[in-house]
């Protein structure tokens, strides 16, 4: 069954988010669909993608957190560095969709390789 950690997201772009002023014990809601405004963090956008996002709670005192925003770290929600090598693997992908076929301008995102219609 698909579900948040076998769906693929959207892009956000393809670099971390820096975020400073966190403080310890606050949760925050990691956008893993890739689709929010509001980037790093959830705006509501995954609605009805199937894909939730990821509470997370600060659990140390540190001056910048290097948050994911190309959703496709293997260490969510932080960045790992996967960013450089994500642009050519998510376009084989996008290419080889089996879904390709829906991928139109009225659809929000293709959780089947994470494509997204230009805006
Ligand atoms: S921004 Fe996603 S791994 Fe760096």
């Amino acid at each position: 069954m698909a579900d948040s950690e076998t769906l693929h997201a959207a892009v956000a772009s393809y670099g971390p988010c820096a975020i400073k002023d966190l403080k310890i014990g606050e949760t925050k809601y990691w956008c893993r669909c890739g689709l929010s405004k509001k980037q790093p963090w959830c705006d509501g956008s995954h609605k009805d993608t199937g894909i939730t996002p990821m509470a997370w709670k600060v659990d140390k005192e540190q001056t910048v957190f290097y948050m994911c925003a190309c959703k496709q770290t293997k260490n969510p929600p932080f960045c790992d560095g996967t960013h450089t090598s994500a642009p050519e693997e998510v376009e084989k992908r996008k290419n080889a969709c089996a879904k390709k076929d829906g991928h139109v301008q009225d659809c929000k995102l293709c959780t089947n390789c994470g494509w997204v219609p230009d805006f």
